[in-house]
């Protein structure tokens, strides 16, 4: 056997588990890595070509299970898209306010960025009645977010749990606009209520504490909508009622995937790799700014804007990792790669403190307690907070048996993590990857030199 082999196994029809051997004569990790189209830019490029006039051409979707359950949710309203792939997808819009009702139940699977942006824009469409639902993960997470300034803005949602679970039902009217002071800092929420006001007479407001990731309203400028952004104040106002038109739309790479290799770079003893085309929108970038804080070594090379989204190449080579604090303002501009910091924080020297990311508890999986529980099982030195994490790096992991709780998220994680353990690590119910990375087993087997 090779030093280090890496197999993908079935398990009972459709659960996979990763086995990762890393045995002690180690591995380097080496190459140029192209990752998978950014999930929340092609979420919105599907909705709003949609929502458009016109034909929307999407170059680089990502064609993970989230962006389908996206694409069938419209599809079944009307909107007619050409088969996904990552060259070219064309959405032929049906206009605004003009969905069909659809006739059966619209299914965002395992997607709370389909169900929650889907919502404003189905409880703002007049004398149509739809509901929708999700898997088993995505009918256990909170809705009442959405669901509450909607209904501020009259609209008719009926659900479990006080109108607060999937599977909801939805009988779309006319809203009145509102100005919403949100309590969590959430892109899902805000871009909710957005696309909702788009429908609606009058100036639709949303006030977040912190700034999340400003992809709708990028997009919804570029297709046409009357938008206005005040950073001090940290609010966006639509004002409803203007048509969006059909555009052209480059997705970036996706820097929520481009992170379990800049993880991987910096922790894998000798290893040099170069991500291309990453999205480096500012209001994604806090892993940069955490893992620099960390001491990793990442260039931006060749930095460009492209159809309005910044994007860079990153190069990450290995270097000694040291403990640090990650909290306040920017959780929500690194929400999505806290598992893989936790991962990068086992193998940093001191300890490391995540705090004020109760979102986590509420996202695929709880990851706190998914991260906490599978690193603790190869060895790593992981306390749980309610809101966070404490991490101590520096003990070397043992290879053993890991779940991925089905969260995408937390399954390309643990396979970081697996390399620089000692011994086998499996990590079951690995195909979750495919919901953000449907390539990531074979990106892996690619850069591993041995
Ligand atoms: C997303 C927003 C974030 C993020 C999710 C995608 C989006 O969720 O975690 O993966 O595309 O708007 P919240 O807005 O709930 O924090």
């Amino acid at each position: 056997m090779s030093p280090s082999v890496i197999t993908v196994e079935t398990k009972e029809d459709v659960s996979l588990s990763l086995v990762i051997n890393q045995i002690s004569s180690g591995i380097s990790l080496q190459g140029r890595i192209l990752v998978p189209g950014d999930k929340s830019i092609s979420h919105r490029a599907l909705m709003l070509g949609a929502l458009a006039q016109g034909e929307t051409k999407i170059q680089g979707l990502l064609l993970g299970e989230d962006p389908r359950s996206t694409a069938s949710c419209f599809q079944a309203m009307g909107a007619k898209i050409s088969p996904l792939n990552s060259e070219m997808v064309t959405v032929t819009g049906i206009g605004l306010g003009n969905l069909l009702e659809p006739i059966d139940i619209l299914n965002a699977g395992n997607s709370g960025t389909t169900l929650r942006l889907m919502l404003g824009i189905l409880a703002s469409h007049p004398a149509r009645f739809f509901t929708v639902t999700g898997d088993s993960s995505l009918r256990v997470r909170p809705m009442s977010r959405v669901v509450k300034p909607l209904q501020q803005m009259e609209a008719q949602i009926w659900g479990r749990k006080d109108n607060s679970l999937a599977p909801l039902a939805i009988q779309g009217k006319v809203l009145k606009p509102i100005h919403y002071h949100s309590p969590i800092a959430s892109a899902q929420v805000k871009s909710c209520i957005l696309l909702a006001g788009l429908m609606t007479d009058g100036k639709t407001t949303v006030t977040e504490p912190a700034i999340s990731r400003d992809h709708s309203e990028r997009m919804l400028r570029a297709f046409g909508a009357d938008l206005e952004v005040d950073p001090d104040s940290k609010s966006v106002t639509v004002t409803g009622g203007k048509s969006l038109h059909g555009q052209n739309v480059i997705v970036p790479g996706d820097i929520s995937s481009a992170a379990f290799w800049l993880v991987a770079g910096a922790i894998v003893p000798n290893s040099e790799l170069v991500i291309e085309n990453v999205g480096v929108n500012p209001t994604r970038t806090g892993v940069l700014e955490a893992l620099e804080m960390m001491g990793a070594d990442i260039e931006l090379q060749n930095q460009r804007e492209v159809a309005g989204e910044p994007v860079a190449d990153l190069r990450v080579r290995t270097s000694k990792l040291k403990s640090c604090t990650i909290s306040g303002d920017i959780i929500p501009r690194l929400i999505d790669e806290i598992p893989i910091l936790a991962v990068a924080a086992v193998f940093a020297e001191g300890t490391t403190i995540i705090k004020d990311a109760e979102e986590l508890r509420v996202k695929e999986s709880d990851r706190i307690a998914v991260m906490a529980q599978q690193l603790t099982k190869m060895g790593a030195k992981v306390t749980e907070l309610p809101d966070g994490m404490e991490i101590t790096g520096g003990t070397p992991l043992t290879g053993s048996d890991v779940d991925s709780h089905t969260d995408h998220r937390i399954a390309m994680s643990l396979a970081i993590a697996a390399l620089n353990a000692k011994g086998t690590t499996t990590v079951n119910r690995a195909e979750a990857a495919s919901i953000s990375y449907p390539d990531f087993t074979n990106t892996l087997q690619k850069i591993i030199v041995s």
